[in-house]
């Protein structure tokens, strides 16, 4: 069989790259979306005859093997979603893959152990992450990029080895970047970005770049605190990124400038302490002008989340990074569940909603709702907002490049 961009791959071993970074409470998957995403590239090409070599990275162990970052469970969980044995190797191009891989008929699929308990995989040597590149693709005749949430690393299993390999982009991938283009090329408006997530830090790029396209923008999570201390107000414990503070007013200034509505919660959900295992949670509402010095805020409170639905209603495009709060605590979820809600509204009258990886992917799963309910849910959440934020994705760049 064919596979689209490789032609005849009956026969062959084809490396494919995808992202299998998903969540862990020991060895439980506690969210296997980004599995279930990459089943269809991985079955298009067992299904044509491919033997297929599954590479993926799993949390960020420190370039060394490390159990707690083992891919066998999720291995496992591939095998029960794609309905065949999947093989698993207990190294990443070592005996145990080359075993592994030499002993794949066609249309059998291994996975090979986490690529980051290598060295080479992250370093930023040009030749050291060459080398092990040269032995990642030695396992391989043809080389498949589906991993949408590392396309933004120039990693060597990302990067480095469609140098080095006849190779094509997945399904998943060309899937991911054709939504995240239709946020950027003339989207249907009005326009409405919701950021959420702990530091305005990871944020700085997209906002930046959104200022000057995004009709609304809604804040939320713990970046909001940095907003909120900029505009003069206490945030006793809350986070707080002290360098961030002089951007967070520029942010402010433009936006206004630009007449872009940029939205910050007008209460907090606060706690004493941040939630943990035993404790049990005590949440107050405060405006959020009015967070007590021993206080954090841990959600937007319930005036904000109604705004901010309010705010979403005539939406016609939307984008959404980032939960609202500490949704994983039923006390603190309220906030990520109201715009989640809003979200499935605007996809019910045809808007086009589309969630950014990582944490909010999560999310809306966790929370219950249905993944159906949203017009796309990425797998990327760096990548993603690297997407938006205009920048190259190196992972993308290498494959459209002529070379291989
Ligand atoms: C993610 O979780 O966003 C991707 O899997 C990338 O992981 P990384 O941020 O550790 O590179």
């Amino acid at each position: 069989g064919e596979y689209a961009g490789l032609g005849e791959v009956s026969g062959k071993r084809v490396l494919v790259r995808s992202d299998l970074n998903v969540p862990l409470d020991g060895t439980t998957i506690t969210d296997d979306g980004r599995i279930r995403a990459s089943v269809p590239t991985i079955k298009a090409l067992a299904d044509a005859g491919a033997r297929v070599v599954v590479t993926a990275h799993l949390g960020r162990p420190k370039g060394e093997p490390d159990p707690a970052y083992s891919l066998a469970p999720v291995a496992a969980r591939l095998g029960e979603l794609l309905g065949q044995e999947v093989a698993f190797a207990t190294d990443t191009v070592g005996s145990s893959a080359k075993e592994t891989v030499a002993a794949l008929a066609d249309g059998q699929v291994a996975v090979l152990e986490n690529v980051r308990f290598n060295a080479g995989e992250t370093s930023k040597d040009d030749a050291e992450r060459g080398a092990f590149a040269d032995e990642l693709a030695s396992l391989a005749d043809a080389f498949v990029s589906d991993g949408f949430g590392v396309v933004h690393r120039k990693q060597a299993s990302v990067y480095d080895v469609a140098q080095r390999l006849p190779h094509a982009m997945g399904a998943l991938v060309a899937t991911e970047i054709d939504v995240l283009r239709r946020l950027t090329v003339d989207p249907e408006r009005p326009y409405v970005v919701v950021l959420g997530g702990s530091k305005v830090s990871d944020k700085l790029g997209v906002i930046d770049n959104l200022l000057g396209k995004a009709d609304k923008l809604l804040i939320g999570g713990g970046m909001v605190f940095t907003f909120l201390a900029a505009q003069g107000h206490e945030v006793g414990k809350s986070l707080l990124e002290e360098d961030q503070l002089d951007t967070c007013r520029d942010y402010l200034r433009r936006a206004h400038d630009a007449g872009v509505e940029l939205l910050l919660p007008s209460d907090i959900v606060i706690d004493t302490e941040f939630p943990s295992g035993d404790r049990t949670p005590a949440p107050g509402v405060v405006p959020s002008s009015e967070i007590p010095a021993d206080a954090l805020g841990l959600d937007i409170g319930p005036d904000s989340a109604a705004h901010y639905a309010k705010a979403l209603a005539d939406a016609r495009t939307v984008f959404w990074n980032g939960p609202m709060g500490v949704f994983e605590v039923d006390a603190f979820a309220a906030g990520t569940r109201a715009v989640a809600q809003a979200l499935t509204t605007v996809s019910a009258v045809g808007g086009l909603t589309v969630v950014g990886g990582g944490d909010s992917a999560a999310a809306v799963r966790t929370l219950g709702f249905d993944e159906e309910a949203f017009g796309h849910i990425s797998t990327g959440g760096g990548a993603s907002l690297e997407y938006l934020e205009g920048k190259e994705l190196p992972g993308i760049t290498v494959l459209l490049d002529e070379g291989a």
